[in-house]
């Protein structure tokens, strides 16, 4: 016992250095994790809170991607919502330092379907009154953009003694999260001041620096697979939709004024042209996970071709092409094969109603992702928060998932101002509540359309066809479609 107070009286007279008692840490630094981070330091309500983020892996090339961007797109690029860009622009006050250059606006949608010629859906944001629909970002513009947004506003603080630097930890891994309430870990605490306070309930954070947080709030932006989920037991829900997304970024044959998001519903799943500026363009292809295989590995010079294909022929042709590259991935001889199924589609037709012809992929943006779709029962328990995938991922068929994060990030700030307002524990369910309560149920709703566009669209079982294409003709099923299309991409 004696020996044992006179052990904490040692270590408190020595200068501690651990742990340090943070009033927000972050972790990852993925573009909701920063995004995060740079909207409580841009809130006057906030910006005096101690906040570090901790990244494990290496955030040089979003650095570097500020200073000298590559000469093509990265193969990560995302729709953002006009929602997602005023809430850049208003709230977090990183849209001035996005490249513009890098940027795509698109007002047009054509969506169809491949098992009916029949059925079409376009819709043109500037005839509906809602104009542009939507912005193409490459994920590294965002990241890079709030980097900069952060070092500017840490170099410009003004009162030291009210507001604290914003910290980035990179090549930094969490090891280790610890509730110190827990009975076997309180006792260790006792011993080991420096280990964390077990007097209050902030989660302890053990970073593989040696570096260890103690926390009031800590925020899980951590991804698919999130650390901070797991430690917080909040149970997650959803299935694996046995899908890869394939993602390339290429080059059409000229420049497309049209400005069209194009996008077409295969059975196996729906192939998507997305464009970017000039006549470069970027690709997500859901389909399975054997054909995405092939499709990361056939020929650099049939790639193009097979999304040409993709986007007109029958799927009966298509699978008859894919047939013939199972065998041989580099059997060039299906270029004519493919020439001549399209030659029999009337020039002015493929003109109009499909997109410009696709002539090149860029050497090793080919990748593919596992699709999901994973909602959290809720975001927040006290003293944690959920944002970003850590929270929900979503079939990327409406271009969602980093839009959903920008949304939470939103509904966390205000939770938050309105907690710092009211002078409350902002780590309390009190504060938190109000986050899930604002960001959840709009998520859940979302999701559920884009399940179901997933399942409606990714079957060739008869009657479903038919329905299908009887609705979006006849039906009102077409503006409901559009509706729930219109709303999910534009956020409006
Ligand atoms: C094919 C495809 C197409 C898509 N298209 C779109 C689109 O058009 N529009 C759209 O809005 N969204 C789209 N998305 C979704 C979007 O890319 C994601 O929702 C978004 O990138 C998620 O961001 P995040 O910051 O939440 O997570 P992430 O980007 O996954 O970031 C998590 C970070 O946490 C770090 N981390 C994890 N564990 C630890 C640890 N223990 N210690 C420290 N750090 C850790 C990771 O290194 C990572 O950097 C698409 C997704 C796919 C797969
Ligand atoms: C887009 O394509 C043009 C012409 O092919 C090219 O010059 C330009 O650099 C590309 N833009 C980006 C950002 O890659
Ligand atoms: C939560 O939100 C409601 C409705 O906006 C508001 O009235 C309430 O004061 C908020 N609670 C806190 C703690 O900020």
């Amino acid at each position: 016992m004696l020996l044992k107070s006179f052990a904490r009286s040692l270590a408190t007279a020595a200068s501690i250095s651990s742990p340090k008692f943070q009033d927000v840490v972050v972790i990852g630094g993925g573009p909701a994790g920063l995004s995060l981070l740079a909207a409580l330091k841009n809130s006057h309500k906030t910006k005096h809170l101690k906040c570090t983020l901790v990244e494990g892996s290496s955030l040089e090339s979003v650095r570097d991607f500020g200073i000298n961007p590559p000469d093509e797109y990265t193969n990560r690029v995302v729709s953002l919502t006009p929602k997602s860009v005023e809430f850049m622009q208003e709230k977090i006050g990183n849209w001035d330092y996005i490249d513009q250059d890098r940027i795509k606006f698109y007002d047009n949608i054509v969506a169809y379907d491949s098992q009916d010629k029949e059925s079409r859906i376009r819709f043109d944001g500037s005839s509906v009154g809602v104009g542009v629909l939507a912005a193409m970002c490459e994920n590294v513009n965002i990241q890079s953009s709030l980097i900069s947004k952060i070092d500017d506003l840490n170099d410009n603080i003004k009162d030291p003694s009210i507001e604290q630097e914003a910290v980035i930890l990179d090549n930094t891994k969490v090891v280790e999260i610890i509730n110190p309430k827990e009975e076997n870990t309180h006792e260790l605490l006792e011993n080991d001041p420096e280990a964390g306070n077990p007097e209050i309930d902030w989660p302890i954070v053990k970073l593989s620096n040696g570096d260890v947080l103690q926390t009031r709030l800590l925020v899980g932006a951590d991804g698919f697979n999130s650390p901070v989920r797991k430690f917080s037991h909040i149970p997650s829900r959803g299935w694996s939709y046995n899908r890869f997304g394939v993602v390339a970024t290429i080059k059409h044959q000229y420049e497309d004024y049209r400005s069209i998001a194009w996008q077409r519903f295969l059975t196996t799943g729906p192939l998507a042209i997305l464009p970017l500026t000039e006549d470069n363009a970027t690709i997500v292809w859901s389909t399975t996970p054997e054909l995405s295989e092939l499709f990361l590995k056939v020929d650099e010079e049939i790639f193009p071709h097979l999304i040409n294909a993709a986007m007109t022929l029958s799927e009966v042709d298509l699978n008859y092409i894919y047939e013939q590259l199972k065998k041989d991935p580099n059997d060039k001889s299906v270029l004519e094969d493919i020439e001549w199924r399209m030659s029999k589609i009337k020039l002015s037709i493929l003109e109009e109603k499909y997109p410009l012809q696709v002539t090149t992929v860029v050497e090793n943006s080919r990748a593919r992702f596992p699709l999901k779709l994973s909602h959290a029962d809720t975001y927040a328990i006290p003293r944690i928060a959920l944002i970003g995938d850590a929270a929900h991922t979503v079939h990327p068929l409406a271009g969602q998932g980093l839009n959903m994060g920008q949304s939470d990030v939103a509904c966390l700030l205000e939770a938050l101002e309105d907690g710092v307002n009211r002078g409350l524990d902002i780590g309390s369910t009190l504060v938190l509540e109000n986050y899930t309560a604002n960001a959840w149920p709009a998520n859940h709703v979302l999701m559920g359309v884009c399940d179901k566009l997933h399942k409606i669209f990714s079957t060739d079982w008869f009657p479903i066809v038919f329905l299908r294409g009887f609705g979006m003709k006849s039906l009102n099923i077409v503006d409901t479609a559009k509706d729930l299309m219109i709303k999910a991409i534009s956020g409006r």
